[in-house]
């Protein structure tokens, strides 16, 4: 199949990419390198050895996706590019309804123009806000606590409506929970030029020395030792549930959601200690207030994934915590 990746070279979109070349897909890539660069969309060809169609451009711009449209016969598009940051969506959140809303607009209606409407859709488990209970499951109510999730559940909605006015759409939203690691070789994975919002990017820079210490948000939360639980999944277990998503769209003609997570909540002591174990490496860290709008504890309930998909995310936290430090190992040298 020909598929087009939007933010193809993002973290998630890159690993995507290498899953889709591994299983002989070809991979049309638009990215406008807002957090990436050039240079990720050569480590993908240089791990898979083959090669991607790449478009620098904005999502946004219809002409742009117009003329990829009439020069690929594109089968599936598997739409990432959106900007994500939480804290930054709070302060400016034009910005994020703009590009998050509009970028989508844009590429809908392209799609529809070319006749090809077969999408998965990258959202996320903020869509949950604070969930009603655990694990969490597709069906649970939905909101949002900032810009960036109430993006995500605005084009949720909007797909719906979309596939309701027009049910030959066939889309697969899928809710990510929380992705680390990197790619075995070392070559793609997660690198902010920013200080990470993130806590395994954070926790990667102290171990590599670049930040002095990690900050814990809160170690007074109802969870099995305070800190914030979360459900931590595999990268490359995350890229896989894509492969499965685009195999559902060409089979069925329907719209539904997918929680992607391993099922396992982790607290963030527990992920700094499997970190320091396993990479044999001091994560100096300290306990400071609680980080507002976050929860206490948050993780899938993967049976719906596994039934309707067959995925099952297969790496556990060591794996992450090494692969996670790996990376940066290999772009020291
Ligand atoms: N944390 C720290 N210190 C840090 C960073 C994070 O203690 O420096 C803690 C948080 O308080 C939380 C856990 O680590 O308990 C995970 O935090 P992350 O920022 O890594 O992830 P979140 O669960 O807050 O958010 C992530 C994505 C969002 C997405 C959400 C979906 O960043 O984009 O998962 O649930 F919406």
């Amino acid at each position: 199949m020909k598929v087009l990746v939007t933010g193809g070279t993002g973290f998630i979109g890159s690993h995507t990419c290498c899953v889709l070349l591994e299983e002989g897909h070809e991979v049309v890539v638009i990215d406008n390198f807002s957090n990436s660069s050039k240079e990720v969309a050569e480590k993908i060809k240089e791990i898979s050895d083959r090669n991607i169609t790449l478009y620098e451009g904005d999502v946004a711009d219809k002409d742009l996706l117009r003329g990829i449209f009439a020069n690929e016969k594109i089968d599936v598009v598997i739409h990432f590019a959106a900007y994500k940051a939480v804290g930054e969506s709070v302060k400016l959140p034009l910005k994020y309804y703009r590009n998050n809303l509009g970028n989508t607009l844009s590429l809908l209606e392209v799609m529809d123009e070319y006749n090809c409407k077969r999408l998965v859709f990258s959202s996320s488990a903020t869509v949950y806000g604070t969930p009603e209970a655990l694990p969490i499951k597709e069906s649970f109510p939905l909101s949002t606590t900032n810009p960036y999730g109430t993006t995500k559940l605005m084009i949720e909605q909007i797909l719906k409506d979309l596939a309701k006015a027009d049910p030959t759409w066939s889309i697969a939203i899928l809710r990510y929970f929380n992705p680390i690691g990197a790619h075995p070789s070392g070559l793609i994975g997660e690198n902010p030029n920013d200080i990470p919002n993130n806590l395994m990017p954070y926790i990667v820079k102290v171990a590599n020395k670049e930040l002095e210490i990690l900050s814990i948000f809160g170690d007074d939360y109802d969870t099995k030792d305070g800190t914030g639980v979360r459900d931590y999944i595999h990268v490359m277990d995350l890229a896989k549930g894509h492969l499965k998503a685009i195999e559902k769209v060409m089979k069925e003609t329907k719209i539904d959601c997918y929680n992607l997570g391993t099922g396992e909540g982790y607290s963030v002591l527990e992920l700094v200690e499997t970190f320091k174990k396993v990479n044999n490496i001091d994560v100096p860290y300290q306990i400071v207030s609680r980080r507002p709008g976050d929860i206490a504890a948050c993780y899938a309930d993967p049976s719906y994934a596994l039934e309707e998909l067959g995925f099952k995310a297969e790496k556990g936290i060591e794996e992450m915590c090494k692969d996670a430090y790996n990376f940066i190992i290999k772009n020291k040298e």
